[in-house]
């Protein structure tokens, strides 16, 4: 197929060209910025400079490239900065879900573009009762804190927008597996406490896997949303002190809820104690997809090469 990558100079665009050019497929991919147009280059796909906000520009791209397919994967992260308001560090990047998804969306429309594929998030996305893991069939955090409404709007205009036209959304887990990664800073300096019981559970997806799942995604996938994580939701009690282990840094801290509150806000709380994570069933029954990294286990240790637990820890299971 010939394949528009939209954001293919971001951590997951990177790892997807090579692998779409593996399978055989001829790629275009976008960025913003000029500096990143030979990194696309270099992965063997034709670079083409695109802001997703600019409706007239993405009107003409699209039907200028004549693609069989679609990837958006356009987020603008790459600066993000840890704020009490989770709706003010995802601003630009909400923009991107609603106007931009909605700008590609009629481009792909009017090209007549046959498959559409779409990042979107999985972790504390679902609702914070009941089951700790949650299938794609299950509801939506119907009450999301009201620092957070905005992005949870986005992401779900997103999927709805992209299920609607007849597309797929992918509903990834947290990344990892970049020199970039979020979380190694604040892991390394200790600034990443667990906070309270440290029950609430997250789910990860190592970038290779992200990108593996989504090519699969695109040649087979229906119509419809996926969960695109690892087989281990887990605690962040469980997962933080292996992450800090296999970065080579001291243990976490431990924070009560009221301290983390002071500090860090509300969302910082709840998604220490209450978020759910996500169950990768679908996407493997339906995909054939495997991880490679099933764990994070496994995952941190081959991404940040520091000392892991035995692997005798016992596998958590979360119903
Ligand atoms: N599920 C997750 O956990 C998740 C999801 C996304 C990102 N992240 C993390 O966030 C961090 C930053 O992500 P990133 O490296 O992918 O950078 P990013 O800044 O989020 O950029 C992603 C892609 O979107 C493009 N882009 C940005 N603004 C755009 C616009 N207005 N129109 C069209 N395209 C636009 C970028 O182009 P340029 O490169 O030219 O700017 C790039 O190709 C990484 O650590 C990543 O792992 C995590």
């Amino acid at each position: 197929m010939r394949v528009l990558v939209v954001g293919a100079s971001g951590a997951i665009g990177t790892r997807l060209v090579p692998q779409l050019i593996e399978r055989g497929h001829e790629v275009i991919g976008t960025h913003v910025s000029p500096t990143t147009a030979d990194r696309i280059g270099g992965l063997g796909a034709v670079p083409v400079q695109l802001d997703l906000l600019d409706a007239r520009a993405v009107r003409k791209a699209v039907l200028e490239a004549q693609p069989d397919a679609i990837v958006l994967q356009a987020t603008a992260l790459s600066d993000l900065r840890w704020s009490r308001s989770l709706d003010k560090a995802f601003g630009p990047t909400n923009r991107l879900r609603t106007e931009g998804t909605d700008n590609l969306l009629a481009a792909a429309r009017e090209a007549d573009v046959r498959r559409f594929v779409a990042q979107s998030y999985a972790s504390t996305r679902y609702a914070r009762t009941g089951s700790w893991v949650k299938t794609e069939d299950e509801p939506l955090d119907p009450n999301p804190l009201p620092s957070t409404s905005e992005t949870h709007a986005a992401m779900r205009h997103l999927d709805e927008a992209v299920t609607d036209a007849g597309g797929i959304a992918l509903r990834y887990g947290g990344f990892y597996g970049a020199a970039n990664d979020g979380l190694i800073e604040p892991v390394r300096k200790r600034q990443f406490p667990i906070v309270g019981d440290g029950a609430g559970v997250s789910s990860f997806i190592h970038l290779d896997d992200a990108a593996a799942a989504t090519v699969l995604a695109l040649e087979l996938g229906r119509p419809g949303i996926y969960n695109i994580v690892d087989d281990e939701p887990a605690p962040l009690h469980e997962w933080l002190p292996v992450m800090a282990s296999a970065l080579g840094a001291k243990p976490p801290r431990r924070f009560p809820r009221w301290l983390a509150r002071v500090f860090a806000g509300d969302v910082a709380v709840m998604m220490a104690t209450q978020a759910r994570g996500a169950s990768n069933e679908k996407a493997k029954r339906e995909l054939g997809w495997t991880p490679r990294y099933p764990s994070w286990r496994q995952g941190f240790a081959a991404a940040y090469g520091g000392r892991m637990q035995p692997d005798t820890h016992p596998v958590t299971v979360m119903t």
